[in-house]
Parts: C-alpha cells; sequence; structure tokens
C-alpha cells in the first residue's frame, strides 16, 4: 500500500495519542499471570499488542476486549499458562518473542515462537544466552540466534548477570524468568533503559530492588490482579511534536502522553537543537507519568546525540534524522548501532530513503552525520516493512516539495493504525 503526501502550510489542532506499546505488552503479560481479574485500560490495540494478546489466549488465558476499549483478562495466576496447542506466532513484534522468551523458559511445557522476516532476522541469543544460564532450554536456528525458537520449560535457578547490550526487552525477559527461578536475580545495566516492567511489577504487588542500574527480583509466589491505566505513548507523539516543529505557523497539542523519564530523551536533545516543548497538567496514573504537550514552529540547530542519551530515545532517531535535515549545521548520531537490528536496518534505511528526498546524510557504522538545512524534495521512498520509518518519511513528506509517495504504509498498523487519519486531522 502507499500513501501520497503534500506540503502542509500550517498543522494546529489537539490530539490524543494512541496508548504506549511497551506497557500495552507488559500489561498484559502481566495480568495473565496475576491472581484475579486485571482491567487494562485503553491499551494500545496496533498489530504488535494483537500478537500478545494471541499468545497468550494460545496458553488458555481469557481476554476479553470490553466495548470501552479496555481489556478485561482472567488472570490464572504464576503457574496458570497451559501448553499452547500450536506455534505462537509474534508477527513482527521484537517486544512479544523477546519478553515471552523469559516467561516462557520457566514454564513446564514445549513452545515454538515464530515471527515474520523481520523477526527472524532479529538476534535472540542475546536473551537465550542469559536464559541458558538460568538453566533453560531454547534452540533455534543459527545455534540459537534465530527464530523460530523451541523452548522446552525447566526449572530455573537465580543468576547475576551483567548485560553485554542496553536493552529493555533481554532486561524485562530476565526479570520475567526471575519471578519463577529459585533464589535471587540480580541484572547489571550498562546504561539504563526503559523501566516499565520494574514499574509496572510493583503494581503487580512484586517487590523488585532497584539500585542505580542493578536491579535485583526474587522468585514469586503470586502476583495481584490490579488495573493499568496506559498512557499515550511518547514514540508515537514524537511524529507529532517533529511535525508540528517543522511545519510553519504550527500549534499542536498532545494529550496525555507518558513522560517516564527513561523514554524521553528526545526532549532533552530537542532542547540541546533550541527547541521547547511545553507541558502541561502533569500526573501520575499509577507508576508512570503523564502530561500534554504543546509544540509550535521553531528553529533547529544541528547537535551531538551519543553515549547514555541513545537507549533513552532510541526509537526516536529515525524521526530525528527527519529533523536535522532542516537543523542549522551538522547533526551526529553515534553509538547507535543498536539500530541496525531494528525492525529494520534503520541507520541504512533512513540514509538511502531520505537522500531520495535530496537531504544530505551519510551512514556511520554506528549512527548517521546530517547536514542542515537541505530542502527536502518529494520522491517516492519506502517504509522497509517498518513502522517508525514510514511514519518518519510521510512526516518528511510534509515539508517536502510537491508530491512525496511513501511506500509499504502497511506497516504502521504494527504501533498507530490512525496515523494518517492524525496527521490529516491537523492539516489546516
Ligand atoms: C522495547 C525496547 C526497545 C525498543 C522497542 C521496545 C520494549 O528495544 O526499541 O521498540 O518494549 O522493551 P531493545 O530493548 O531491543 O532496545
Amino acid at each position: 500500500m502507499k500513501q501520497e503526501i503534500y506540503p502542509a502550510t500550517r498543522l494546529a489542532g489537539e490530539l490524543r495519542i494512541p496508548a504506549d506499546k511497551s506497557i500495552s505488552h507488559r500489561a498484559i503479560m502481566l495480568s495473565s499471570i496475576a491472581n484475579g481479574t486485571s482491567y487494562v485500560r485503553h491499551p494500545l490495540l496496533a498489530n504488535d499488542v494483537q500478537r500478545t494478546i494471541a499468545a497468550f489466549q494460545k496458553m488458555g488465558i481469557d481476554i476479553v476486549e470490553e466495548r470501552t476499549g479496555s481489556l478485561k483478562i482472567n488472570g490464572r495466576g504464576i503457574k496458570g499458562l497451559e501448553e499452547p496447542t500450536e506455534e505462537i506466532d509474534v508477527g513482527n513484534s521484537g517486544t512479544t518473542i523477546r519478553l515471552l522468551m523469559g516467561l516462557i523458559a520457566a514454564q513446564p511445557f514445549h513452545t515454538i515462537l515464530s515471527g515474520d522476516s523481520s523477526i527472524a532476522r532479529r538476534p535472540m541469543a542475546r536473551v537465550a544466552e542469559p536464559l541458558r544460564l538460568m538453566g533453560s532450554q531454547i534452540e533455534g536456528r543459527n545455534g540459537g540466534n534465530y527464530a523460530p525458537l523451541a523452548i522446552s520449560g525447566k526449572a530455573l535457578h537465580g543468576i547475576t548477570y551483567k548485560l553485554p547490550i542496553a536493552s529493555a526487552q533481554v532486561k524485562s525477559a530476565i526479570i520475567f524468568a526471575g519471578l519463577y527461578a529459585q533464589g535471587m536475580t540480580t541484572i547489571i545495566e550498562p546504561i539504563q533503559t526503559r523501566d516499565h516492567t520494574e514499574r509496572m511489577l510493583r503494581s503487580f504487588g512484586v517487590p523488585i530492588e532497584q539500585v542505580g542500574t542493578q536491579i535485583t527480583i526474587s522468585q514469586q509466589e503470586s502476583l495481584v490482579a490490579t488495573e493499568i491505566k496506559v498512557p499515550g505513548d511518547f514514540s508515537s507523539a514524537a511524529f507529532f511534536i517533529a511535525a508540528a516543529i517543522l511545519v510553519p505557523n504550527s500549534d499542536v497539542v498532545l494529550k496525555r502522553v507518558g513522560l517516564n523519564p527513561t523514554r524521553t530523551g528526545f526532549l532533552n536533545v530537542l532542547q540541546q537543537m533550541g527547541v521547547e516543548v511545553e507541558v502541561l497538567e502533569v500526573e501520575m496514573w499509577g507508576t508512570e507519568e503523564v502530561a500534554d504537550l504543546r509544540i509550535k514552529q521553531q528553529a533547529l540547530k544541528g547537535t551531538v546525540i551519543e553515549g547514555d542519551m541513545i537507549p533513552r530515545l532510541i526509537d526516536e532517531i529515525p524521526i530525528l534524522a527527519v529533523l536535522a535535515t532542516q537543523a542549522e549545521g551538522i547533526t551526529e548520531i553515534r553509538n547507535a548501532e543498536e539500530l541496525r537490528v531494528k525492525e529494520s536496518d534503520r541507520i541504512a534505511v533512513m540514509a538511502a530513503e531520505l537522500r531520495k528526498m535530496n537531504a544530505n546524510i551519510e551512514e556511520l557504522p554506528d549512527g548517521l552525520r546530517i547536514v542542515g538545512r537541505t530542502p527536502l524534495h518529494g520522491s517516492t521512498v519506502y517504509s522497509h516493512h517498518d513502522h517508525r520509518v514510514a511514519m518518519s518519511l510521510l512526516i518528511a513528506g510534509l515539508i517536502a516539495k510537491d508530491k512525496t509517495t511513501v511506500e509499504g504504509i502497511e506497516a504502521i498498523a504494527i504501533s498507530y493504525p490512525n496515523f494518517m487519519k492524525h496527521v490529516q486531522s491537523l492539516i489546516k
């Protein structure tokens, strides 16, 4: 599927951004193994999260979508999952497969986890290795590094594990396994990554200790059912923050956006680039912070993004690349080699596609170097089946001369099914 997009003269209005993908996955997983009925209010019901729902339904969990859009999940307790009679297909969802690996490693049954061609290329050894140290049995292609994976549940024991890569998915998988593992499980992160799992476990009554970048969890008998209100996804909001900064005379308000500090590095970098985003009506939804954001068109200057900042904006780098084409001077993104193993190789793909639109953008082994400001030209560009690439290119189309055609826009349904409707609702 393709979408044509034309330059916009002004964006204005209010949007309610769809719910956070990371939090939605975790809420479904933990509700499924809690004792009693949990409610997940306003979860994201896009393709990736539907895969997580289907996975737990296949393991015997009753998950009902209510008319209000909430999920009612009848948890069956920490030992209540059933052996699925068929393989679990996670589609495009890296979060589903990696977090499930941790949870399933400790179940007394056999499971096959498979996914699409992007999932089949993404490294799984980073999760399988620590789980094997805990006693699990995981097999897969290429010595167990690639899906499809076959997991035979085993009794696990706690370990102390220093993560070689900063990854919230790997950390969360080990934490999930740690719920079942005998003794204590300690994880040491090289750089802090998103901490939704740690925060949410507290909502389910699980004590988890966090000292700096060290997390410790002990074997649990039970989780207590709860209610999780899911904030808007900051990573989805980022596309509209960028659009409002770029399109002349814009003034956009984004309602109830999650502002967990482990996710909002994009706001810090915008400040470095000379941009102010107004943060209004801050409140806590359970253990997560939410606020409204007001953004107006502003000038940008180039900057360097590297080191500890990278995990705090890892999913925003494609849209940052678009912004950097319009920043005065050079923007350099370093230490972001993880981008090469996301839904697509986001370094190679963003460089190739933005170049088709006249951007001055160079691929680095671990990032991108972008020279601005360069006027963008409409062109035919391709999503490479990556939702965030598709949305970034559509935003670029709003400021490019003449018509831009983005091919492969069906990928957007992974995280933001209403994206084009929301873009159109702001165009004045
Ligand atoms: C996610 C963690 C990040 C992120 C992904 C979602 C999560 O991946 O890129 O979109 O929900 O834990 P990594 O943990 O691989 O960095």
